[in-house]
């Protein structure tokens, strides 16, 4: 079996790097809903069905373990997928998000208990990380802001030009008023960590500003180790397959902004 890596598009594409760079031995498939993307402004019903439809597809393409590498699947979708739908595909397939690792590190860093979030305006409102993060860590208050312009600045190709300070900054000053204690701010899409350097530019120095690829790469590798069930079922090709819904020559040409060199992929449909 390949290891399934879905997103609604090219986003996933920035966890997979941080992946394929602390794991890069096994062999990879990744899936991007191009079609139907952006999913951050969707409905819960649409985003679920969407994303049971991209598993799926991902276990009929021999991945037994998906990760939904997008947080407004994994915030929308995830827990019903698990709860509901796994158990019809038997017992070997696994599904996995990324938020749950995600504030398992992020509520640790905070030193004020303020955690800021920065994110799709899906994954905003279904409340995923301030639940999770109340399981986990009590006394910290997550303040989350929705930066719906940031995706489509990124997917144009936008994300270095003078622009982007603008909406960047904007977005910053946002979500530092709702809390002047945040020291801690986790990016909670898959797009921003492209923005990085901008968000970096205009949030003060003592906040640490944390990326999810390396977060979920490190809890993936602690996975596979404690499943050794799995792990040996995983094929060791270092090979990686891109499949997208959308035009494959039109995912190749941007994909290559997330993952730094050129990608071949073909188009399915799910
Ligand atoms: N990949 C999505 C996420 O991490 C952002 C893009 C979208 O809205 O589809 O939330």
């Amino acid at each position: 079996m390949k290891i399934g890596i879905f997103d609604s598009g090219f986003g996933g594409l920035t966890i997979l790097k941080e992946i394929k760079s602390r794991m890069p031995e096994y062999s990879y498939i990744y899936l991007g809903d191009n079609a139907r993307a952006p999913y951050g402004t969707r409905s819960f019903d649409t985003i679920y069905k969407y994303t049971l439809q991209a598993v799926e597809k991902l276990f009929s393409l021999d991945c037994n373990l998906v990760i939904v590498a997008c947080n407004t699947a994994s915030a929308k979708a995830l827990r019903t997928i698990q709860q509901n739908d796994l158990p019809k595909f038997g017992a070997d397939k696994r599904v996995l998000g990324i938020i749950r690792p995600c504030t398992e590190i992020a509520g640790q860093l905070t030193n004020t208990n303020s955690l800021g979030i920065f994110a799709t305006g899906g994954t905003v409102s279904s409340k995923s990380y301030e639940i999770e993060i109340k399981k986990l860590f009590p006394s910290v208050n997550v303040f989350s802001h929705a930066c719906p312009l940031w995706v489509p600045l990124v997917e144009n190709g936008e994300a270095q030009s003078d622009g982007a300070d603008f909406f960047v900054k904007q977005e910053v000053d946002a979500l530092l008023r709702k809390n002047s204690e945040i020291d801690t701010i986790l990016l909670a899409c898959t797009h921003y960590p492209l923005l990085f350097e901008k968000i970096r530019k205009h949030t003060p120095a003592h906040i640490r500003i944390v990326n999810q690829g390396g977060i979920v790469a490190e809890s993936l590798c602690n996975y596979l180790q404690k499943h050794p069930e799995i792990e040996q079922q995983c094929e060791k090709n270092a090979k990686i397959q891109f499949f997208t819904t959308e035009n494959s020559e039109h995912f190749n040409a941007i994909a290559s902004l997330f993952w730094g060199e050129e990608i071949w992929s073909e188009t399915v449909e799910i």
